[in-house]
């Protein structure tokens, strides 16, 4: 028991991390034409507004209260008088909310993707799978947060913030925090790894050109004169 937890979460989060950024530099050099969102509206128009932005507005903000709830140190937390507790509630809270939009979204989503007989023809295995994959990992988030009830005091979520502040600074011990956490946290968070994984592989590209996009706002004019 103890290999298998070592491996998934002491070594397997490498294994993800460095598919994911050699993958995607790969694919980008080699494969540029195949570097998109893939937009499905030229062939099936309904439910997609809706759908597509409640799942993106949930996803990104479920996507930066992970980013920022697993990575920002405890002795900031501690510094500006945060206890763990409160933060704990605000996570279940944030959590509970943006899921639950990202949820409806892709349920949304997933729907005219596989209902509609033009749109299922046009798509590949992967756009299909990566829908379904994101469901798996948004339900078993979800359902953590019935798990964190019964420890509100955050004790259980420091365990989690430890674990990935030991992986991304490379300290050995990681995977000895998430030895005796819920199994749904393990399974979400071998999950919400393994998509990483995959990310390369999919038209989950597009997440790192609308990151990018950002730099529009400070690129220079463009002038356009009359002939
Ligand atoms: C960084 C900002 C992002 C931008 C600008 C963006 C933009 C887009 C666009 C334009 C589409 C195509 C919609 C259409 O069919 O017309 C799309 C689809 C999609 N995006 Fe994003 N995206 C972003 C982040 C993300 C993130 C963080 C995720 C998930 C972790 C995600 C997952 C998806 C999925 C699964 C689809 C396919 C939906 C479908 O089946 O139609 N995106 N995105």
């Amino acid at each position: 028991m103890n290999t298998f937890n070592q491996f998934f979460f002491g070594i397997y989060p490498y294994i993800c991390l460095a598919i994911f950024f050699f993958g995607s530099l790969v694919r980008f050099d080699r494969e540029q034409y195949s570097w998109k969102s893939d937009s499905s509206q030229l062939l099936h128009d309904g439910q997609l507004r809706l759908g597509n932005i409640l799942f993106h507005v949930g996803v990104l903000a479920v996507f930066f209260g992970h980013l920022f709830g697993l990575l920002t140190p405890l002795w900031f937390w501690d510094a500006i008088g945060v206890s763990h507790g409160a933060k704990q509630i605000f996570a279940m809270l944030m959590g509970g909310i943006f899921g639950l939009m990202a949820l409806v979204g892709l349920i949304l989503l997933i729907k005219r993707r596989f209902e509609s007989e033009r749109l299922s023809a046009n798509s590949t295995w992967r756009d299909k799978l990566v829908l379904l994959w994101i469901l798996a990992t948004l339900l078993l988030g979800l359902l953590t947060i019935f798990v964190s009830m019964g420890h509100t005091d955050g004790h259980e979520m420091v365990k989690l913030m430890q674990w990935a502040q030991h992986i991304v600074t490379f300290r050995g011990e990681a995977a000895d925090y998430l030895a005796d956490v819920n199994i749904l946290f393990k399974l979400h968070i071998f999950m919400g790894m393994t998509f990483f994984l995959i990310f390369p592989f999919t038209r989950m590209v597009h997440v790192w050109s609308g990151f990018a996009s950002v730099t529009y706002l400070t690129r220079a004019w463009q002038v356009v004169r009359r002939r």
